[in-house]
């Protein structure tokens, strides 16, 4: 043998070697290798690889850091969209989950037996997405806003717990695994006090600290977190049959090297369902990292395809969060805060205090009344309790523990935050500052008319915004549209380059669809799912300008409340002079697609491959806005499959069950 090929053997044993003491120890939680004996090994690789650079495997563990730090992260599209689930938030809801799924299923199938689900943790982490072609790691990607993320393939490589090469026989041309990365909770409050001693600011909870090392421009940061990952699903796969069920295809999953829930189960019916939650609701204090609950799926991908999707989440699942954690603090003071619609919320600010992992330092307290009802004095002890992603809240005072110093809350008669009149209309909970001029109020209001599901301004956040208001800019929204060059490098720490790039945002956001601008426009009660109701029913601007009570009240779904806060935002003089004046200054309302707003109910559609002249989420937003269904996976109830380039395994699985394949130009004139 040549002396090559046996430093190439060598460093081949050394590599696999390695990679399958890192396995036993990250995944498998079973060591056997000793720390000792793994540093000598590596070493030994680092300085074969030195000498003999062109035998370097791209899969070495010595190169899961990369050397050269990013200046920015691109974006990826996501082939499947990475949905979000509906939280089930006690044992009723939980048993109201399984009565929907066996319902639908009763509906479309005629049975209504009992459902086989699967059990495992929900992580709270950060759900990310890796690609492997090939059996190699190519590409891992945040979830974003679920259909676009952020490429930190780097960052996820010096993650021990993934993969750089599949565990797998069999040849495996794409796969995406799907999963979350978390922050070890017992190394996370010794990583904080670390933070502070050196002047920076402490993560709030182990999710924020994991977010924030995966968002790391230099993968050396991030390799030194004690970060790692669970898998609990698979995105697109080409070439390859995947198991019918959840629970095999999680199996095979963990065959191919990676870690999943520990408490990955199979159970029948809601009982079943209803047994492993209070067990995994037991086991998660000692667990090394945190879970907010369970996520119960159904077991069967057939069944899974059958339920299909809401509009964000699948019918298929949902998460069961554990019951709140209660804590007690320090009420320190009560402090007003003051909203885009003028509202006066008063906020309570507490001596910082862990609540279930997490740091709670602020909490709403609604409105005056219940500042009352609770009987809250300033400097009393009161209960916070926290549930899952919910908003940390203040259950109660407990009034045994004062000690006389404690002080009544008074609630002001005029605005903290420029003394205007404050009304509070009979019958009315919210008490609200009448002046039209409050910089609080416009501050927040421009806050959201730029934020992304609105006018997506990019560079007009709250910090920009505040800076801009501080500098006498801008009055109104309108007031964005004058803004110059000049006056933006003007303001401290905006450079030529941030101000115009600003400049070109705010031009970029002058073309807006009409669901979009109504719900920019802040309107009370009109959330993006109302505004996208009246758009549909409106479809142009003017059309939504003259829109009467009587009107908004037969859009299925517009309530009166919504009807009379839409009446009272179109009848201000003050608002319609303002939508005029963005009018006057190019703001190009654009109307909602002049078709029929139902057109794909009961449709569903797979998409596959990359189109050429749509994003994946704006094909999806088509189908979606004309009422049809988007699927991940093709059975034989999906009505379409819309395939791009490069298509993959799904266009094979749509002509295996005879199910009609659009192109993309089909696609668009269905959707008319
Ligand atoms: S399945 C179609 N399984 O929870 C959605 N998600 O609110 C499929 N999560 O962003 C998701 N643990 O990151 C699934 N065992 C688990 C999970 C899990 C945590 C996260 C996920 C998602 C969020 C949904």
């Amino acid at each position: 043998m040549g002396e090559v090929a046996s430093f190439k053997q060598r460093i081949d044993l050394l590599v696999d070697e390695l990679t399958e003491a890192s396995y036993r120890y990250y995944v498998l939680s079973t060591p056997t290798l000793s720390d000792a004996e793994y540093d000598r090994k590596y070493r030994e690789l680092e300085k074969l690889e030195a000498e003999h650079p062109d035998l370097v495997r791209p899969d070495s563990p010595t190169k899961r850091v990369g050397s050269t730090p990013l200046s920015a992260f691109t974006t990826v599209t996501h082939r499947v969209p990475m949905l979000s689930l509906n939280n089930a938030m006690n044992e009723v809801e939980i048993g109201e989950f399984d009565d929907q799924v066996r319902r639908f299923l009763e509906k479309e199938h005629g049975r209504r037996d009992e459902v086989e689900y699967t059990i495992e943790h929900k992580f709270d982490g950060v759900a990310i997405t890796l690609a492997y072609r090939n059996g190699e790691f190519v590409q891992g990607a945040t979830r974003g806003d679920g259909y676009e993320g952020e490429d930190v393939t780097l960052n996820l490589r010096t993650i021990k717990a993934i993969p750089l090469k599949l565990r797998s026989a069999q040849a495996i041309p794409y796969i995406e695994v799907r999963g979350e990365v978390l922050f070890l909770s017992a190394p996370f409050e010794a990583f904080n006090e670390e933070r502070v001693a050196s002047g920076e600011e402490p993560f709030a909870n182990p999710r924020n600290a994991a977010s924030g090392s995966l968002r790391q421009l230099d993968p050396a940061i991030t390799a030194k977190r004690p970060l790692t990952f669970f898998a609990y699903g698979i995105g697109d796969v080409e070439g390859l049959t995947i198991p019918e069920s959840h629970y095999e295809c999680m199996k095979f999953v963990a065959s191919l090297g990676f870690p999943i829930s520990p408490s990955l189960r199979k159970v029948s019916g809601v009982s079943g369902v209803l047994a492993a939650y209070r067990d995994a609701g037991v086991a998660r204090m000692s667990l090394p990292f945190e879970v907010d609950g369970v996520v119960v799926k159904v077991n069967s991908l057939p069944l899974q395809a059958l339920l299909g999707f809401r509009q964000r989440s699948p019918r298929w699942a949902v998460a069961c969060k554990f019951p709140p954690v209660e804590e007690n603090t320090m009420l320190l003071d009560i402090v007003i805060q003051v909203g885009r619609t003028g509202a006066l919320t008063p906020v309570a600010v507490l001596e910082p205090v862990r609540v279930g992992g997490v740091v709670v330092a602020r909490a709403t307290l609604h409105n005056e009344d219940e500042v009352r009802r609770k009987g809250l004095k300033i400097g009393d002890r009161v209960i916070v309790r926290r549930q899952g992603d919910v908003i940390p809240a203040v259950v109660a005072n407990i009034p045994g523990l004062r000690d006389g110093t404690e002080r009544e809350f008074i609630f002001p008669q005029c605005c903290p935050e420029c003394e205007g009149p404050v009304a509070r209309p009979e019958g009315e909970k919210v008490a609200r500052c009448t002046n039209p001029r409050c910089p609080s109020k416009i501050s927040q209001r421009l806050i959201h008319y730029s934020c992304r599901d609105a006018a997506d301004i990019e560079g007009l956040g709250e910090k920009m915004v505040e800076l801009l208001i501080e500098h006498r800019l801008v009055a109104d929204i309108s007031a964005i549209f004058e803004l110059t060059q000049a006056q933006l490098e003007a303001l401290p720490r905006m450079g030529e380059t941030s101000s115009k790039n600003l400049i070109a945002a705010i031009e970029k956001s002058k073309k807006i669809a009409l669901n979009k601008f109504i719900f920019a426009l802040g309107i009370r009660h009109v959330g993006e799912r109302t505004a996208l109701l009246l758009a549909r029913h409106a479809k142009t601007l003017d059309k939504f300008l003259s829109l009467t009570e009587a009107e908004l009240l037969q859009i299925h779904e517009v309530g009166e409340e919504t009807a009379k806060a839409v009446e009272a935002y179109l009848g201000n003089d003050a608002e319609r002079a303002m939508i005029a004046r963005l009018r006057q200054q190019g703001v190009n309302v654009l109307p909602l697609e002049d078709v029929q707003a139902s057109t794909l109910t009961g449709k569903t559609f797979v998409l596959t491959g990359t189109f050429a002249t749509l994003s994946r989420k704006e094909a999806e937003a088509k189908v979606l806005a004309l009422s049809g269904k988007v699927s991940g996976s093709v059975s034989k109830n999906t009505s379409y499959v819309v395939a791009g380039a490069d298509p993959g395994s799904k266009l094979d699985k749509a002509k295996e069950l005879g199910v009609t394949v659009l192109s993309e130009e089909e696609f668009l004139k269905i959707c008319g």
